[in-house]
């Protein structure tokens, strides 16, 4: 059978399902969207452009035998498996033959909401990952389950990439899909890995310094990164891969947050959603009107004024270095290599586990996290043979992935 996707119910009109919905309206296709109320859809509407919003129609779940008259149903509502299945079980009854459906889930197992449900959901069902902002960001993940058809997969592919502009990363139904199961191994494994610099005087601005521009990645480094997301995120993040990771992961070590980070989530200090408490930066509006930057110290757990990172050694290098910024012998160095480089080794070894090859991840953390190049572009530019011969006389095992490389006798993941 050949799908089309003209037109597109959304369930769930918070962050993501009102950008899915103002997506959908402004590449032409008629769009239902329903909440549990009727004012939270109209709430969601508010995000899709005035000129749009004649496609689009609003109502609460009660109004849900309309979704009949879509091609797609696009569920976007809190990320709790038992609330999904429920709806969903709502849904299957209701919507037209040779419709698709899809959840947006940010790591929810597809296996874990397709279990038991009849053969029809079980066929037209996928994961569609969006990241937030939708309209901005370029990742667009697609996750089959263990009976979706080749016929779902493709429309649900056409439609991301042609109509929406996307690009489309064929993922793998394993924990956190593959953005967020690289990008959350930096931020998380980041966070621990940093401590003892920072008890040895480094601050946090020289982290973030040193983990943004020169090695290819956005300007927010690592706290910045997390101070975006929020706390509070990033730990449902990492109670999720401590359930969901197999045995034997990397990551399994940091699924928790260290001590000073624990303290702050329990204070509600979760980064830019927090005003005034803050992240691990704030900047605060002073009685003249001007603005103060200051940082939470991580060691003395108390507010300072932002201070100047200090680059020492690798200042002044830029990306084309990353080499050497990596195999510097200092504590920059030794920082970027256990933090970054531990994330490319990371990202080294998960293939095939998360996707069937290395340009799928390459595409997804370029796309999703915005990094300059993807993990094996970046071994590549560094040069595999210099990162297998430090893993060697550090006694490490090498990752599936430069085994395999190693053992192929090339030098490089990519061939011009
Ligand atoms: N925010 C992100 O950065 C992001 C990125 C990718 C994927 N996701 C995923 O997208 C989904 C939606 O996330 P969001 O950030 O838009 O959340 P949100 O909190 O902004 O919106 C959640 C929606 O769920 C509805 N809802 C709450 N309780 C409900 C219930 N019991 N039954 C039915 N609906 C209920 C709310 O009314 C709201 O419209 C989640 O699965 C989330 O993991 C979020």
């Amino acid at each position: 059978m050949s799908r089309n996707i003209e037109s597109v119910a959304v369930l769930g009109c918070g962050t993501m399902g009102s950008g899915i919905a103002a997506a959908s309206a402004a590449v032409g296709c008629r769009v239902l969207m329903l909440d549990v109320t009727a004012e939270a859809a109209e709430r969601g509407l508010q995000a899709v452009d005035e000129p749009d919003r004649h496609l689009v129609e609003t109502g609460a779940f009660d109004d849900l035998a309309k979704i009949a008259d879509y091609d797609w149903i696009c569920e976007a509502i809190v990320e709790d498996l038992a609330v999904k299945r429920e709806l969903f079980a709502r849904v299957e009854p209701l919507r037209k033959d040779g419709s698709v459906i899809s959840s947006n889930t940010s790591g929810i197992p597809l296996r874990d909401i397709a279990a038991g449900m009849p053969p029809r959901f079980q066929a037209d069902v996928a994961i569609t990952h969006f990241f937030n902002p939708v309209r901005v960001m370029k990742l667009f993940e697609l996750v089959p389950g263990q009976h979706t058809t080749a016929d779902v997969i493709e429309a649900f592919a056409n439609f991301g990439e042609s109509r929406l502009g996307k690009g489309v990363v064929h993922a793998k139904d394993t924990v956190n899909f593959i953005g967020n199961r690289i990008g959350c191994f930096f931020m998380l494994s980041g966070l621990h890995l940093a401590k003892p610099f920072l008890e040895a005087g480094m601050t946090q601005e020289t982290i973030n310094a040193l983990l943004g521009k020169p090695v290819g990645l956005p300007p927010t480094g690592l706290y910045g990164l997390i101070d975006l997301i929020g706390l509070d995120v990033m730990d449902l993040v990492g109670k999720n891969l401590a359930v969901n990771l197999p045995a034997g992961d990397a990551g399994r070590a940091y699924t928790s947050f260290p001590a000073s980070e624990q303290r702050m989530l329990e204070r509600g200090q979760l980064g830019r959603k927090s005003g005034a408490l803050g992240g691990f930066g704030r900047v605060q509006k002073l009685a003249d009107g001007s603005k103060h930057a200051e940082t939470f110290d991580l060691v003395a757990e108390q507010w300072r004024d932002v201070r100047d990172p200090d680059l020492g050694d690798v200042a002044g290098q830029v990306l084309s270095d990353v080499g050497a910024i990596m195999f510097d012998d200092s504590e920059h160095g030794r920082l970027v290599w256990q933090i970054f480089g531990g994330t490319l080794r990371y990202a080294a070894d998960l293939v095939p586990e998360i996707a069937d090859d290395v340009v799928n991840i390459d595409n997804a953390i370029r796309w999703g996290f915005n990094w300059v190049n993807g993990p094996f572009e970046m071994l590549d530019a560094i040069g595999p043979a210099r990162v297998i011969a430090k893993i060697r006389a550090e006694g490490g095992e090498l990752p599936a992935m430069l085994q395999v490389l190693a053992d192929s006798g090339k030098s490089t993941f990519y061939s011009e």
